[in-house]
C-alpha cells in the first residue's frame, strides 16, 4: 500500500548525507535523500539514506517512537525521505569503515516521506552487472549509481577548471551558432530543415572552426568555448554523434604558444581528477611517430619499434627500400607455437612477413640479433618480433604502409598479453604532441587529395613550393595532443592570407566557383585584415573518460546514444506527424 506523502513545505536540511562525523555526535541533524538500503530487524529498522555527497545510516527504534517506526516501515528502495534526529556515535563493533560517515548514525525522531518509487529496474549496488541497454533506458536511475555520480561530477569539475584556467589566461568565452552551414571536418552533417525557406537546410556544426577563425578576424584575440559538436559518423567507444570540445583559438601564436596554453590546462585537468603529470610533453614529428610507432597517435606505455635494416644488410628479409622492423614488448615471456602463429597470421593479413622464430634467428644471425636486442633494450623474457614487407610497395608513402602494419601488430601483441606485462596501466598518463603532419591524405575512393586536418591549415613554411608539385611530401602546421594512444585534441596554425587559402583550395581540387560557394564568406573575411591565428580543440568526453578510468565515453556523458544512434530513454530518433513534415515541405519516400 502506498504511504501518504508529506510536503516539503519550508523544511531545510542541516547536513548532507556525506557530512556527519564522530565530532557531530550529540548534535541534531535533518538530512534528505533516497533510501539506498533498508534492514529490518523487527523492533529496529536501519535505513541508509543517500544523496549526492554520500550515505548516512538512520535508525528507527519501535520502543522509542512506535508511530515514527511504523511510518519508516513503509519505506522502500529509492523512496525520497527527510529525517531528523540526534547524531549518535556507533559502538566500536558497528562502525562502518567503508563510508566516511561510518562512525555515526542518526536516531530518527521525525520522518517525512516526500515521494515513493516503483521498484528500481536494477539495484543501486555497483557490484551488480547491468546491461547497458537497461542502464540507458532508465538513465535517470543509472545516473544515481555511485560510479556515474562520480563521473558526471568529475566532468563538471573538469569543465570548471578549464573555464577558470582559460579566463586566467585572458581567453573570452564566446558562443557560436548551432544552426549554420556545413563545416568541413570530414564527417557527414546533421541537417535541420528550414520551415520559412522550404527546401533549404541548416547544418549543425561539426565544430565551430570557421566561426572561431572569424572571431580572430574580428579582433577578440583569445577565444574559447566548451561546445557541443555534431557529426554523423559511425559510433565507437570513443565517438558519439554529439560530443563536446574544449575549443580555443588565439591571434599571433606560434605552434609553441598554443602548446604553452594547453599543457598547463591539461595539467590542471589531471590535478582536479587526482592525477599528476609533468609538462612540457615530448614532441614527436609525424614522421618520427610513424617510424617508431606506426601510428599518428602513439601509446608510449609500450616501447617504440626499431628499424633494423642496417643490421641485416644484403639479406632478403624485406622488399628493396622498405623498412625492416623490430617490435619489442617487455615481460611477455615465451609464447607457445600457437600464440606465435596467431601473431604471424595477424601480421600476414596486413601484408607483413613476421619472423617470430627468434631462436632460429639467434642461431642464424647471432651478431645482428645481439645488436637488435641492444637497440631495443630487450631482456631475455621480453617478446621480440621482426617484420618485413615481402610484396610490392603500396601507397603514396610506401614506407608508411609498412610502419602502419607493424604498428598494428605491436598494439595487438601489447593488448593481447597485457595481463602478463601490465604495460597498459590506465593510471599511467603518457601525453605527447605529434607535429608536422602531412598536409594532404590520398583518398583512394575518390582518387584525390584531401586535407589531412582541414583545408584552413597552414602549409609548413619550407614546403610552400611543393603545394602543387609534390603534395604527398607537403607538411602542415597541424598538431595533435595524444594520451595513451587516444587522440585527445587536434589543431593547427591557420591560413590567414587569401592568396595562400586559394592555392590550398586549388591543391584540394576545388574549383574557384566551388570554393566561393562553400567558403565565400571566409575568403571575403580573409581580405579584411585577418591576423595570423591558430588554435586547437580537445575532446572533453575523451579526456574525462581517461581521467575517470573508463573505456567508453558513454560512461562520462549523462545522456548518450547507443551504437546505433538511438536514445533508448526518450526513443529518439522518431517519426514526426505528417503535418510537421508538410510544413517543412518534406515527403518521406517509402522504401
Ligand atoms: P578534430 O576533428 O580533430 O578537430 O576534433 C578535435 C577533437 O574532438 C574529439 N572528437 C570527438 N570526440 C567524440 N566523438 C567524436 N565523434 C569526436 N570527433 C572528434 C577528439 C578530437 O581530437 N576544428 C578542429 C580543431 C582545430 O583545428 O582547432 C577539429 O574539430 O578528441
Amino acid at each position: 500500500m502506498s504511504p501518504t506523502l508529506d510536503l516539503l513545505g519550508d523544511l531545510r536540511r542541516t547536513h548532507t548525507c556525506g557530512q556527519l562525523r564522530a565530532s557531530d555526535a550529540g548534535a541534531r541533524a535533518r538530512i534528505m535523500g533516497w533510501v539506498h538500503r533498508r534492514r529490518d530487524l523487527g523492533g529496529v529498522l536501519f535505513i541508509h539514506l543517500r544523496d549526492r555527497e554520500g550515505v548516512t545510516q538512520v535508525v528507527f527504534h519501535a520502543d522509542v517512537d512506535p508511530a515514527v517506526h511504523a511510518r519508516a516501515e513503509q519505506l522502500r528502495s529509492e523512496y525520497v525521505v527527510a529525517v531528523e534526529g540526534m547524531v549518535e556515535p556507533r559502538t566500536a563493533e558497528t562502525i562502518n569503515a567503508n563510508i566516511p560517515t561510518g562512525e555515526v548514525e542518526i536516531v530518527a525522531e521525525k520522518v517525512w516521506v516526500l515521494n515513493e518509487s516503483r521498484t528500481p529496474p536494477f539495484p543501486m549496488e555497483e557490484s551488480v552487472d547491468v546491461s547497458e541497454d537497461a542502464r540507458l533506458k532508465y538513465r535517470y536511475v543509472d545516473l544515481r549509481r555511485p560510479r556515474m555520480q562520480r563521473n558526471i561530477i568529475l566532468r563538471s569539475k573538469v569543465s570548471f577548471a578549464v573555464r577558470e584556467f582559460l579566463y586566467s589566461q585572458g581567453f573570452l568565452e564566446i558562443e557560436t551558432p548551432f544552426m549554420t552551414r556545413s563545416t568541413p571536418e570530414g564527417a557527414r552533417d546533421y541537417l535541420v530543415p528550414s520551415r520559412v525557406q522550404p527546401g533549404t537546410f541548416y547544418a549543425l556544426p561539426q565544430s565551430p572552426q570557421i566561426f572561431k577563425q572569424l572571431l580572430m578576424i574580428s579582433g577578440f584575440e583569445k577565444y574559447f568555448q566548451i561546445v557541443r559538436c555534431f557529426r554523423d559518423e559511425d559510433f565507437r567507444a570513443d565517438r558519439q554523434a554529439e560530443f563536446t570540445q574544449i575549443d580555443l583559438e588565439m591571434s599571433f601564436p606560434q605552434q609553441e604558444r598554443v602548446f604553452e596554453v594547453v599543457e598547463p590546462m591539461l595539467q590542471r585537468i589531471c590535478e582536479v581528477s587526482g592525477h599528476s603529470i609533468s609538462i612540457p610533453f615530448p614532441r614527436l614529428t609525424y614522421a618520427e611517430a610513424m617510424r617508431s610507432y606506426g601510428i599518428d597517435k602513439p601509446d608510449r606505455r609500450v616501447p617504440a619499434m626499431q628499424q633494423v635494416n642496417d643490421l641485416f644488410e644484403g639479406l632478403d628479409l624485406t622488399a628493396q627500400g622498405l623498412p625492416f622492423m623490430a617490435i619489442h614488448i617487455p615481460r611477455t615471456g615465451a609464447l607457445s607455437r600457437k600464440e606465435r602463429e596467431e601473431l604471424k597470421a595477424f601480421g600476414g593479413d596486413r601484408g607483413l612477413r613476421v619472423y617470430d622464430d627468434i631462436k632460429r634467428l639467434d642461431r642464424d644471425y647471432p651478431d645482428a640479433m645481439a645488436k637488435v636486442r641492444e637497440r631495443c633494450g630487450a631482456a631475455e623474457e621480453d617478446l621480440l618480433l621482426l617484420a618485413g614487407w615481402p610484396g610490392e610497395p603500396k601507397g603514396h608513402r610506401p614506407e608508411e604502409t609498412v610502419y602502419q602494419a607493424c604498428g598494428q601488430l605491436r598494439l595487438y601483441a601489447a593488448q593481447k598479453y597485457n595481463d602478463r606485462h601490465q604495460l597498459l596501466d590506465p593510471k599511467r598518463f603518457e601525453f605527447l604532441w605529434v607535429v608536422d603532419f602531412p598536409m594532404f591524405e590520398w583518398d583512394e575512393e575518390e582518387q584525390r587529395w584531401n586535407a589531412a586536418h582541414h583545408p584552413f591549415t597552414s602549409v609548413h613554411d619550407e614546403d610552400l613550393d611543393k603545394l602543387a608539385s609534390n603534395p604527398a611530401r607537403c607538411r602542415s602546421k597541424a598538431y595533435d595532443v595524444v594520451l595513451n594512444g587516444v587522440e585527445m585534441g587536434s589543431g593547427s596554425i591557420r591560413i590567414h592570407r587569401r592568396d595562400v587559402q586559394s592555392k590550398v583550395f586549388a591543391a584540394l581540387g576545388f574549383t574557384d566557383e566551388e570554393a566561393r560557394r562553400r567558403f565565400g564568406f571566409l575568403l571575403d573575411a580573409l581580405e579584411y585584415g585577418a591576423p595570423p591565428h591558430g588554435g586547437i580543440a580537445l575532446g572533453l568526453d575523451r579526456l574525462v573518460m581517461i581521467m575517470a578510468g573508463e573505456t567508453s565515453i558513454r560512461d562520462v556523458i549523462p545522456f548518450p546514444k547507443t551504437a546505433r544512434g538511438a536514445d533508448l530513454m526518450c526513443d529518439a530518433p522518431s517519426s514526426v506527424p505528417e503535418r510537421q513534415l508538410r510544413e517543412l515541405g518534406i515527403t518521406i519516400k517509402k522504401a
